[in-house]
């Protein structure tokens, strides 16, 4: 065994975002067709000093427990519901996060998201491509407008925040929902705060960007459903089971909502033969709200710049559970 550090990594990235960031690790690099840590990388979890991972590689405590050597967990994610993140503090190893760098990426792909499902540009485009183009049909591919639409965000944090920015110019009315009072962003953004029920019952769009906690699973379930308009169109591009797939499935197949737009889904990915794909009125992306160049790049930087603190044993610049700098 060399002398560097031991860093485990789940999938490999490209060399020119790495560059010689990784030179002074031993790095193992997982089966990137597999998730979590597979046979491979756990034959190494004893020696690995840290652990480079991504938002669907389970860290578990079970796999925690067997890293006595761990220093740092490095998520190329904003999210860290894949890891345990309370067995990584009780054992005071820092988790790292990359926030911040991809909130416009994400914001960009959510709004995109909005007015693909919004004007039904997936069915027109297949359309075209199918020869229904026949004529220009006065009454074909009819969609929603955003100009005084009432856009309801739950969750208004940096992606959330970013969402309202960039609908403001189209002349929606915002809404939102959050845990705390944002007083500031009611003037920064024209928007309404409001308690959950008047969001889901008055929102013409509805968006997810809420992180997944015990308190957001099955946030939007079957009750806030039936809360909604025949009209709303519900935007996820936060996590899948921040909303029941079941009463998603029932509320689109039954019409109590006109659409949904969804980056991500519960489970992930969603397999071929999944019932949402045969619903019409539900457009799907393969979790790919972060994916530009530029933000994936960021990401691993960030995601390095964390690793190497942890392994040094320095705070980590984006740390999700810094109270383990308090515990010991
Ligand atoms: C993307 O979903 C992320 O959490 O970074």
């Amino acid at each position: 065994m060399e002398n560097k550090p031991l860093v485990l990594m789940t999938h490999d990235l490209p060399a020119d975002w790495i560059g010689d960031s990784l030179d002074e690790y031993q790095i193992i690099l997982g089966d990137n067709t597999q998730r979590g840590i597979d046979n491979k990388l756990k034959r190494y979890l004893p020696d690995a000093s840290g652990i480079i991972c991504l938002l669907d590689d389970p860290i578990s405590s079970e796999i925690i427990n067997q890293a006595s050597l761990l220093k740092v967990v490095s998520n190329l994610a904003v999210g860290t519901d894949n890891i345990d993140v309370n067995s990584c503090t009780s054992l005071g190893i820092p988790v790292g996060h990359t926030p911040g760098v991809l909130t416009d990426g994400t914001a960009d792909l959510t709004v995109a998201l909005l007015l693909s499902v919004s004007r039904q540009l997936a069915a027109a485009s297949q359309d075209a491509r199918d020869g229904k183009w026949s004529n220009w049909e006065p009454t074909g591919w009819l969609g929603r407008d955003l100009k005084d639409a009432t856009v309801g965000i739950i969750g208004l944090g940096k992606i959330g925040s970013a969402v309202g920015e960039r609908l403001k110019p189209f002349g929606c009315k915002l809404i939102f929902n959050n845990r705390s009072p944002l007083p500031d962003q009611e003037i920064n953004l024209n928007a309404r705060q409001v308690d959950l029920d008047e969001l889901l019952s008055t929102s013409d769009f509805i968006c997810l960007h809420v992180p997944l906690t015990q308190e957001t699973i099955g946030l939007i379930g079957k009750e806030e459903f039936e809360k909604m308009k025949p009209t709303t169109i519900l935007i996820n591009a936060a996590r899948g089971p921040v909303v029941n797939t079941n009463s998603l499935i029932q509320a689109l197949q039954t019409n109590q909502i006109l659409a949904a737009g969804l980056d991500v889904t519960d489970p992930e990915p969603l397999p071929p033969d999944h019932p949402l794909y045969k619903l019409p009125n539900c457009f799907i992306t393969p979790h790919i709200g972060t994916a530009t160049v530029n933000t994936r790049r960021m990401m691993t930087g960030i995601a390095i710049r964390n690793l190497k603190a942890g392994i040094e044993g320095k705070p980590l610049p984006y740390c999700v559970n810094p109270e383990v700098y308090n515990l010991f």
